[in-house]
């Protein structure tokens, strides 16, 4: 049900890749709320994935950019407010990829090439996303930009390997840029904590299935799916969010809030007497 929350609003949505990804879901809910969206992705994840039926679904210009080169994300913001029709209001990063991860590269034998991709793609591109923005005052007054993260960032977890390090560097640069952009133009930053949601770069990792029943048990709401997340990104690129800015909004159940139920409790004692 729309409240045309976003209505006249105009936006761009980093890194819908297929139906799964988190950026698909939220601009099918921008969308709802009567905002215009480009897509952007990068031309392999274009060819490979799903994103261009999205974009022919609802009418939405797909453009193509690799977020880690200046360059491009310039060109983007030129033909995005060319097409949209002005100044753009909401932009969403949910740009992330760790060979490291995918390789299946234990943290302590990490490859230094990947572990620098791995910051290039999902750290510093959003740096680079908002400084080109500033530059060329791409995004109006009061404007609002998101960007996806984990609680792997802050709280050691098993298996994130070195996306760990890149969420925690997404979250300053959120912080960083959020205090200068905010004194520059009013323009707020945030990044919402999600739940592990079953998508590419939510996969890379043995017993996941495992450790997505898991976090729902501990999660006192269970697990937040990619349209709880959706909704978070709609409410924070939203007026009401107005004052909202340099924060980490857990879209998660409440797991990050959590260290103990009864059941892990009975599990463990029955680990520590061998039964
Ligand atoms: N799925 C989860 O469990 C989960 C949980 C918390 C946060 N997140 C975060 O949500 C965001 C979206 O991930 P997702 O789970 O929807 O997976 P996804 O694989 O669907 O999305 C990741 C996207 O990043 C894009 N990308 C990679 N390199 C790029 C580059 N150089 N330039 C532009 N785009 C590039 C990919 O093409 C892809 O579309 C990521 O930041 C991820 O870390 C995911």
């Amino acid at each position: 049900m729309s409240s045309g929350l976003l209505k006249g609003k105009r936006g761009i949505v980093f890194g819908a890749l297929d139906e799964r990804s988190l950026a698909w879901h939220v601009a099918e809910h921008c969308l709802a709320e009567g905002a215009s969206v480009v897509l952007t992705n990068t031309a392999t994840a274009i060819q490979l994935g799903t994103v261009s039926q999205l974009a022919v679904a609802h009418d939405m210009p797909l453009i193509v950019c690799d977020a880690t080169k200046p360059e491009e994300i310039a060109e983007l913001f030129t033909r995005a407010q060319a097409l949209l029709g002005g100044q753009i209001d909401f932009i969403l990063h949910a740009v992330a990829q760790s060979m490291n991860l995918r390789r299946h590269k234990s943290y302590e034998q990490a490859n230094y090439t990947y572990f620098h991709q791995t910051l290039d793609i999902s750290a510093l591109s959003l740096h680079k996303i908002l400084s080109t923005a500033m530059e060329m005052d791409a995004i109006a007054e009061g404007g609002s930009v998101v960007a996806l993260t984990y609680i792997g960032s802050e709280r050691y977890m098993h298996g994130y390997n070195d996306m760990s390090d890149a969420k925690a560097m997404l979250e300053s640069i959120a912080r960083q840029m959020g205090a200068l952009y905010g004194r520059k133009k009013g323009v707020r930053v945030n990044v919402v904590s999600q739940s592990p949601t079953p998508t590419k770069a939510g996969g890379g990792w043995n017993e996941l299935e495992f450790f997505y029943r898991y976090t729902d048990h501990l999660s006192p709401l269970g697990n937040a799916d990619a349209d709880d997340c959706a909704d978070v990104c709609v409410a924070l690129f939203s007026d009401l969010m107005r004052r909202v800015t340099m924060q980490t909004i857990y879209s998660d159940g409440g797991f990050g809030r959590t260290i103990l139920t009864p059941e892990l409790m009975d599990d463990y004692r029955r680990v520590e007497n061998k039964e």
